[in-house]
């Protein structure tokens, strides 16, 4: 008898740890000093002061061994370093595009992408812009539209690929607008803004034979690009025995090109790239990419960057790792949901998604609901979580007012291999007991506000 049937339901981490960073707890009085230092924005707030920081997965998580020993290999020539080749092969491996154009991080690939292939009046649909695109779009005098499935807007609402995008809107879309002013068709995978919600093979097919049947290119924004396969293994009929490397180069097989930020599926912390077959394209963007960024064998990169990249790019598909991974972010969701707490369902990959309309009935949507969670959450248990909702995808109006999001979010990102179970129970521990004393949570106002990206910077007054 090898292993006398043994089928463990307890979710380990598929690691051990041999470095520690110490994390300390603030008074509940420190950080209610903290909180209005820092404007009631938690993007002001000192790491330090912070217990557990779920504000993003984005350069958070922690790398491998293997990825340090890479790291002492950086090669840092300007020109043809050998660490460029090694990152180059790695990303062609999984995407089998030719050209891949090297990025500090996922928003100077989308600089250079919208920069060179936008221009004002053009639209540019996407499942759901996240938050620097939408905003590249929109220095380009383009305008960013989100095309998500209905369903995604319904936070209970169990669909499995809740980050489809509308075939129907899409081919409307394109009716409407008329294909010349739609230079190209984004898909995000996994879909940040609306609950880290996969997208579909059958979507990814569909959405690339409308776009292609009218000449227009398709690109995926593919910064968690391993989850959406595991999550496409785990739901879509037909994928179950493929492995995750498979999936994702199927993934990549219907686009024309990606954006990728290295700093959440590449398990780096800094790094991107933009990848395309297009020739042409590829001068263009070089061009711009050296002048804003660097020469094309290191683009925004450091030698030792590109090895963590090419190393965190084979890793992120290990199976026990992707198990791990998404069944961490199920075991948090369960265990809200069982506390009470109403999240977006299904769970998705790198976050859960608490809906804070609905845990605040009692704040109207101008007065932050979602802010005003995260801020309780900070002072009560010294937990940093990111507010997805009027804050960060409303807008404000000429005439003052806000248009507000279509949904009021609190993302709890979970770093990759950082975080324990016990950190989980605690942060559960904490939302139940925010639930028992909700009416006691205040609303905010804005009192300052930058004209772009408002939420990094904005500052807050609580009602
Ligand atoms: C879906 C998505 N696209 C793009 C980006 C931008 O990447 P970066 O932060 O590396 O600039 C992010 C970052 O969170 C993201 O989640």
């Amino acid at each position: 008898m090898d292993s006398f049937g043994f089928q463990p339901h307890t979710l380990i981490e598929p690691f051990r740890i041999k470095t520690v960073t110490p994390i300390q707890m603030t008074s509940q009085r420190q950080r209610t000093a903290a909180l209005a230092a820092a404007h009631y924005n938690l993007f002001l707030l000192p790491a330090e002061d912070v217990l557990i920081d779920l504000l993003t997965d984005s350069g958070t998580g922690a790398m491998s061994a293997a990825q340090w020993g890479g790291m002492m290999q950086g090669d840092e020539s300007y020109a043809g370093s050998s660490s460029f080749y090694k990152f180059e092969q790695s990303v062609q491996e999984i995407t089998g595009f030719k050209h891949i154009i090297p990025t500090h991080q996922g928003r100077a690939a989308e600089h250079i992408l919208f920069s060179t292939l936008c221009n004002p009046g053009d639209v540019i649909p996407n499942n759901f812009h996240f938050d620097t695109t939408r905003a590249n779009i929109e220095a380009n005098g383009a305008e960013a539209r989100n095309l998500v499935i209905a369903e995604a807007y319904q936070p209970t609402f169990l669909h499995p690929f809740k980050g489809n995008m509308d075939v129907d809107r899409l081919q409307r879309t394109i009716a409407d607008v008329g294909p010349e002013r739609i230079p190209l068709v984004m898909l995000t995978v996994t879909n940040n803004g609306v609950g880290g919600q996969p997208v579909s093979l059958a979507n990814i097919r569909a959405v690339s034979d409308i776009c292609h049947s009218h000449g227009i290119p398709l690109f995926l924004d593919a910064c968690r690009f391993a989850e959406n396969a595991w999550l496409i293994k785990q739901r879509e009929p037909g994928y179950a025995d493929h492995t995750p490397l498979k999936i994702a180069r199927e993934m990549f097989k219907y686009v024309d090109g990606c954006t990728m930020s290295a700093k959440k599926d590449g398990l780096a912390n800094i790094g991107g790239f933009l990848a395309i077959n297009n020739d042409e394209w590829a001068e263009r963007f070089k061009l711009r990419l050296i002048l804003i960024e660097g020469f094309p064998t290191y683009g925004g990169l450091a030698g030792y960057d590109m090895e963590a990249i090419a190393i965190g790019l084979q890793e992120v598909l290990q199976e026990d790792y992707l198990h791990y991974r998404i069944q961490s972010t199920a075991y948090l969701g369960d265990k809200l949901v069982q506390a009470g707490i109403p999240i977006v369902l299904p769970t998705g990959g790198h976050a859960v998604f608490i809906d804070a309309g609905a845990f605040l009935p009692h704040l109207p949507q101008d007065q932050y609901p979602a802010q005003a969670l995260s801020i309780a959450l900070y002072q009560a248990a010294g937990i940093r979580a990111c507010e997805l909702g009027s804050v960060a995808f409303g807008r404000r109006l000429a005439d003052g007012t806000d248009e507000p999001a279509a949904l009021e979010l609190v993302r709890l990102a979970l770093p990759r291999r950082v975080y324990t179970r016990s950190h989980l129970d605690y942060l559960v521990e904490a939302l139940a007991y925010l639930a028992h004393v909700s009416n006691q949570i205040r609303g905010v106002r804005i009192t300052w506000q930058a004209p772009q990206l408002r939420h990094f910077t904005a500052r807050f007054a609580l009602m």
